[in-house]
């Protein structure tokens, strides 16, 4: 049997209670047999510091070889003041220095986010995907999964209990995936 995809998971949120590491638990959950999904934490990262680019920290250097050895990546976000939480964009900044040795350098990508508002993170995904140009990563366009009024759709252990939102979380699987074999 060919070996699964590995599929990265990335939430930018911290929080004990994420409803975004939520949403990534339930993405694990629903994987279709040929991938598996790994959550990746960032909340050990060092803030990004250029002059740390000679001799990059453990956990930076560890957070790369994660990201490099991924077939994709999923980044599940909320959204803070209108754009991604600066723990993402540091995580992303670590996994993209020193230049040309980015560990984002052509990956396949999907994003989702939640948000207890209704415009549900839209605006930090466009966002996101700005910064996908220029990390030359390539993510899916369709499903955009922009989770609103969140807090409806979680139980209180953090089960997503929203079967609409269950059903677009697997169809963004299934395209991943799809998208992922292609660019090999
Ligand atoms: C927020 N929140 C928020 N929500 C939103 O839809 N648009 C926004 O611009 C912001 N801005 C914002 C800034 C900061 C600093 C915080 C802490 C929160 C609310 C946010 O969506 C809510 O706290 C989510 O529950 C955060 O996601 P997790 O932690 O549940 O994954």
């Amino acid at each position: 049997m060919a070996d699964k995809l590995r599929i990265l998971g990335i939430s930018g949120s911290l929080r004990k209670g994420s409803f975004n590491t939520s949403a990534l638990r339930a993405a694990v959950e629903l994987c279709p047999d040929e991938a598996e999904i790994e959550i990746c934490e960032i909340g050990n990262l060092p803030l990004f510091d250029q002059d740390f680019e000679p001799e990059l920290p453990a956990a930076v250097k560890e957070f790369k070889e994660r990201v490099a050895a991924a077939d994709a990546i999923i980044f599940s976000t909320p959204e803070y003041n209108y754009s991604v939480p600066g723990v993402l964009k540091n995580a992303i900044d670590c996994g993209s220095r020193p230049y040309g040795k980015s560990a984002w350098e052509g990956k396949p990508a999907a994003i989702m986010g939640a948000s207890p508002g209704a415009i549900a993170t839209a605006r930090a995904q466009y966002d996101l995907r700005k910064m996908m140009v220029f990390l030359n990563m390539f993510p899916i366009n369709k499903p955009e999964i922009m989770i609103g009024n969140c807090s409806s759709k979680f139980d209180e252990q953090g089960n997503l209990t929203d079967e609409a939102t269950r059903k677009i979380i697997g169809q963004m699987l299934e395209n991943l995936i799809a998208w992922t074999k292609k660019l090999k």
